[in-house]
C-alpha cells in the first residue's frame, strides 16, 4: 500500500487478498482478536509461535496498533479505511497530521493497550518490553518500480508520478522505520541498475538533508521526489555512453549533457505540479560559480531544492563504483566536497551536508538490491 497509489490494481488486489483472509478467519471465529506485543503476536489468548520475529507486530505497536478486534460485520470499505489509518501512523514521520483522518471504521477496534481500560497487567507487559522495530528492509520493491518507472518513461514518455510518489513515501518509511533515522542506501551490483539505485538514493539523502535543515514533511517529500527525478533525462541517453568506461568524445558529451533539459521537458509535460522536479532536474549539474551545465547566458542563484540535490547527486556518484572509476571512500568524497564548498556548491548546505554523512555515519545502512543467493 505504500508503494501503490489509491486503486492501483496491484494494491487492489493485495487488499482484496487480505479482506479474504479475514473472512476465511471469521467463517470460524465471527470476532477475531490480536495483540502485538513487542515481538510477540497473540490471536486471542494464543501466542502465535510462528509469527515470532515476524517485524510487523513490533512495528504495528510502534504505530499505536497493540490491539485489534474484528466484529462480525466488517466491510471491504472499512477494512481497506482501517489498512489506510494504520498506514498513515506507520508514515507518520513522512504524512502531515493534517492529511491523517480521525474517524474510525465502526466494525474494527485498534489502539494502544491500556488506553481503553484494558488490564494493568497487559499494560505492564508493554512497558517492561518497549518494542523496536527492526527494518529489515531491502528496497527491492522500490527499485523495481523505479525500473519500471523508467522504462515507461522511456517507452512512452509519460512519467507515472503516482508511483514516484509512492516510492519517496516507502523511502521515508525506511528511514524512519526505527525511534532514530536511518539512511538506507542501495549499493550498486550491476552497471545497468546504476541510474535506478543513483536515483533512490540521491532521494534518501535529499530528504535526510532537507530534514536536518529543518523543513516541514509535505516539502521534504518534494524534494525527495525530485531527488528521485533529476536523472530522468538519461533515460534519453544510450547506455553505452551511460556505461562508457573510458573518456567520453566530444560528442558523447554533448548528448549526455542534454539530460538535464530533457529531464525538465518530460517532467513538466507529465504532469500537474511537478515545477520544482522540473527544475532541479534541469539544474542540478550547474555549480553555484554558475560552471557545470547547461550553460546560462544570465547567471542566476539555483532553487534551493537543486542546490541540495547537486550535493547529493556528487557524493552518491562518487561513492559509486562506475565503469571508468573505482568508488571512492566516503571519507575522501566527503573531503572533495568541503574542498568544493564555495565554488562548485553552496558552502553553507555542502557543511551541512558533511557534518550530517559524519554524524550518521553508523546509520546508513548499505544494502544490496538483490539478495546474493538469487
Ligand atoms: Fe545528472
Ligand atoms: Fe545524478
Amino acid at each position: 500500500m505504500a508503494l501503490y497509489a489509491n486503486k492501483h490494481p496491484a494494491r487492489e488486489r493485495a487488499i482484496d487478498k487480505s479482506f479474504e483472509a479475514l473472512r476465511d478467519l471469521q467463517a470460524e471465529d465471527p470476532k477475531p482478536q490480536f495483540s502485538f506485543l513487542g515481538e510477540e503476536t497473540v490471536y486471542g489468548q494464543l501466542s502465535l509461535r510462528d509469527l515470532r520475529d515476524w517485524e510487523w507486530a513490533a512495528r504495528l505497536g510502534d504505530a499505536g496498533v497493540q490491539r485489534l478486534e474484528f466484529e462480525p460485520s466488517v466491510t471491504r470499505d472499512e477494512y481497506e479505511e482501517f489498512l489506510e489509518q494504520v498506514l498513515a501512523r506507520l508514515t507518520v514521520a513522512a504524512i502531515d497530521s493534517a492529511e491523517m483522518r480521525t474517524t474510525r471504521p465502526g466494525s474494527i477496534k485498534f489502539g494502544a493497550i491500556g488506553v481503553r481500560g484494558e488490564t494493568k497487567q497487559l499494560n505492564d507487559v508493554v512497558e517492561a518490553k518497549v518494542p523496536v522495530a527492526t527494518i529489515a528492509f531491502s528496497l527491492q520493491e522500490e527499485a523495481e518500480a523505479v525500473q519500471w518507472m523508467h522504462g515507461q518513461v522511456g517507452e512512452r514518455g509519460t512519467l507515472p508520478l503516482a508511483e514516484a510518489e509512492a516510492v519517496v513515501r516507502s523511502l521515508s518509511l525506511a528511514m524512519h522505520g526505527e525511534s532514530r533515522m536511518l539512511v538506507p542506501l542501495l549499493e550498486l551490483r550491476e552497471f545497468d541498475e546504476y541510474t535506478t539505485t543513483h536515483s533512490l538514493n540521491v532521494s534518501v539523502l535529499t530528504m535526510a538533508l532537507a530534514e536536518r535543515l529543518g523543513l516541514g514533511a509535505r516539502d521534504v517529500r518534494t524534494f525527495g521526489v525530485a531527488g528521485l527525478l533529476h536523472d530522468l533525462g538519461k533515460v534519453r541517453v544510450p547506455i553505452e555512453i551511460l556505461n562508457k568506461p573510458g573518456k567520453l568524445t566530444d560528442e558523447e558529451r554533448e548528448v549526455m549533457q542534454r539530460h538535464p533539459a530533457d529531464g525538465a521537458r518530460i517532467i513538466i509535460t507529465s504532469d500537474r505540479e511537478l515545477d520544482l522536479a522540473a527544475a532541479v532536474a534541469y539544474e542540478h549539474h550547474i555549480m553555484i560559480d554558475g560552471g557545470g551545465y547547461p550553460r546560462c547566458h544570465f547567471h542566476r542563484a539555483c532553487h534551493p531544492a537543486s542546490i541540495l540535490v547537486h550535493v547529493c547527486d556528487v557524493y552518491d556518484a562518487l561513492r559509486t563504483h562506475r565503469p571508468y572509476r573505482d568508488a571512492w571512500e566516503a571519507a575522501r568524497v566527503l573531503g572533495y566536497i568541503s574542498e568544493r564548498a564555495g565554488t562548485e556548491f553552496d558552502p553553507d548546505i555542502a557543511r551541512k551536508f558533511v557534518e550530517m554523512m559524519t554524524e550518521l555515519e553508523g546509520r546508513v545502512v548499505r544494502t544490496t538490491q538483490r539478495a546474493d543467493t538469487a
